[in-house]
């Protein structure tokens, strides 16, 4: 007899537009590795009952998407520094001996896709521009931190948001009202888009843009479109642009790797299959 094909998923609530079945399916295709991804929609109430009762049914770990990713950190045995540092896990791994881990790779993510992308930068040039202060910002600061960013300047609608970030991740961080983010813009020579604005969807990013310096690295995390507003005016601006599709793709790697044995590539047929 052999043992049943590993599983894995990703929970939330809703699921229908995650992208993470695909990308992950694509990997156990081209690997040719006999496993299942699949999407479970959770509600709150639910989560703590599905997290103990999936190793058990031979789920080897799990994706955790909105609005599960803080409560999946409390519910773990053991959380990454990164994953307390972000304060949310996007990543759970269950161990054979039973206990849950709660990692968060967004950060990662986030690095290695610029890496790949503009292998060119130099975090350390110069400081940082960071729209938004939700919960992708909060990665994206550890991540720029660990980088060697000397500085960040952070501008968010809702301003006591930015400042709690500056509270709780030190003097690195300078704030700038929403009014006057575009004056971020100015000495940036890395920026970045953790809002959901300019998704499909969404309203439009109207922060002025004229103040993006030629050579700066700047990169959005919406991916639908692939273009966003942000990214055309970066272009234009003789910046370097970076999409926020190879995040998607390049925080999933670690916990393929953890779950099925395997370090998986992130590249341009990966992309298609996932926009597709
Ligand atoms: P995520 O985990 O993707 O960061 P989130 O925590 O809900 O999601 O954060 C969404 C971010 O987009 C926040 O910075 C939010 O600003 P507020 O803190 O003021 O809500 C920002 N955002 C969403 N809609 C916005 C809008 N119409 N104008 C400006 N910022 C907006």
């Amino acid at each position: 007899m052999s043992a049943a094909p590993p599983l894995a998923a990703v929970i939330g609530n809703p699921i229908g537009h995650s992208r993470s079945p695909r990308l992950h399916r694509h990997w156990l295709k081209r690997y040719g590795i006999k496993g299942e991804y699949v999407a479970l929609p959770v509600l709150d109430n639910d989560l703590a009952t599905v997290i103990r009762a999936m190793p058990c049914m031979g789920f080897v770990g799990a994706n955790v998407t909105i609005p599960h990713k803080v409560a999946a950190m409390d519910l773990a045995d053991q959380v990454t520094d990164r994953a307390i540092l972000i304060g949310a896990a996007n990543t759970l791994i269950f161990r054979e001996d039973g206990k849950v881990i709660a990692d968060n790779t967004d950060g990662y993510g986030f690095l290695a896709n610029i890496k790949q992308s503009a292998p060119d930068w130099d975090p350390a040039a110069g400081p940082a521009a960071v729209f938004g202060a939700g919960g992708a910002a909060r990665a994206i600061i550890v991540a720029l931190s660990d980088a060697g960013v000397p500085e960040i300047f952070l501008s968010n609608r809702t301003r006591p948001k930015a400042d709690a970030l500056r509270a709780e991740f030190g003097p690195k961080i300078k704030v700038f009202d929403w009014v006057q983010a575009g004056n971020m813009l100015d000495d940036a020579t890395t920026v970045v888009n953790t809002t959901s604005l300019g998704m499909q969807g969404q309203p439009e990013m109207r922060v002025p843009l004229d103040g993006l310096q030629r050579g700066a690295l700047v990169t959005d995390l919406v991916y639908t479109p692939l273009k966003t507003r942000l990214l055309q005016a970066a272009e234009a601006a003789g910046c370097i642009t970076v999409d926020g599709l190879g995040m998607l793709l390049h925080q999933g790697v670690p916990g393929f790797e953890r779950w099925f044995g395997l370090r998986p590539d992130v590249d341009d047929d990966l992309r298609r299959a996932v926009m597709a």
